[in-house]
């Protein structure tokens, strides 16, 4: 399946372009999703392992499943999925990519302003006082080390289940999903509210809905157009098409 020629005539002639992306973008990096057959939460419960309850029964468990998350993440790369995003927003006029990823491979890729609806694994803060904790952490650091502020324990800066998204974030994912013509949601389940709202408010505000996913969604059925192909190739060729349209290549 090659993408269909309305996508990318839509995808040159938008003024504002805005991307919501999931795991799923990051599966050919070789990190795991987490509602696939074999996606995390196949296995482990999201309970004990992201959210603040299962932070206060269990600390150095939820700290340990970071660590190693983090050590698999410090060992991938990003891919051409990633790379065709962060070149697209080069060439096009205006480009806000949302993502509720945590590895920070959009940015690795060259991507710039990216929105962080669920914060990121890399940086840490104060679990009691929530300040920002700058020291770099060892991975093979077994416990959470302690707040030089406070003494409270130091968690990673990811958004657990029932916590607040960052500041701003979603602020700034609803704005762009309410301005833009053409929206993508590529790489998601689209079960983890509010970011699943973002692709049906985009449609609602007019915009045209693209997804990018090998399996159909619960969205799939209220969206413009579905590409059922991988990020890693998908995005690329999409790209490929605006660039032949926009004569670049
Ligand atoms: P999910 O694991 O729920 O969904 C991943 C989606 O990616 C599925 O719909 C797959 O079909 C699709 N997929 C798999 N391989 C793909 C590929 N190569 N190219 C494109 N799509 C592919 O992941 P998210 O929707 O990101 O929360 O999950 C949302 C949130 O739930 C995550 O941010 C995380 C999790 O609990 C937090 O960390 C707070
Ligand atoms: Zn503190």
């Amino acid at each position: 399946m090659k993408i269909p020629q309305t996508i990318i005539e839509k995808t040159a002639n938008a003024k504002h372009i805005a991307v919501l992306t999931g795991a799923g973008v990051s599966a050919e990096s070789g990190i795991k999703t987490f509602r696939d057959p074999d996606g995390l939460w196949a296995k482990l419960n999201p309970a004990e392992l992201a959210s603040i309850d299962g932070f206060m029964a269990n600390p150095k468990m939820v700290w340990e499943w970071y660590q190693h998350r983090r050590e698999i993440i410090a060992s991938c790369r990003p891919n051409p999925g990633h790379y065709a995003l962060s070149e697209l927003a080069k060439i096009v006029p205006k480009l806000t990519l949302i993502t509720q990823n945590v590895d920070r491979l959009h940015q690795q890729a060259g991507s710039e302003g990216v929105v962080e609806l669920h914060g990121n694994i890399i940086e840490n803060h104060c679990f009691r006082c929530r300040a920002p904790f700058a020291e770099a952490v060892d991975l093979t650091l077994s416990e959470p080390p302690l707040c030089p502020k406070c003494g409270g324990q130091i968690r990673p800066s990811v958004v657990w289940f029932g916590e607040n998204l960052p500041e701003g974030a979603m602020e700034a994912a609803e704005e762009a999903a309410a301005q833009c013509d053409v929206f993508f949601s590529i790489g998601t389940s689209a079960e983890v509210y509010p970011a699943a709202n973002l692709p049906i408010f985009a449609k609602r505000s007019g915009a045209f809905v693209v997804e990018v996913n090998p399996r159909r969604t619960a969205i799939s059925s209220y969206l413009d157009a579905t590409v059922e192909l991988a990020s890693g190739e998908a995005l690329p060729l999409l790209l490929d098409g605006v660039k032949k349209l926009k004569g670049i290549i």
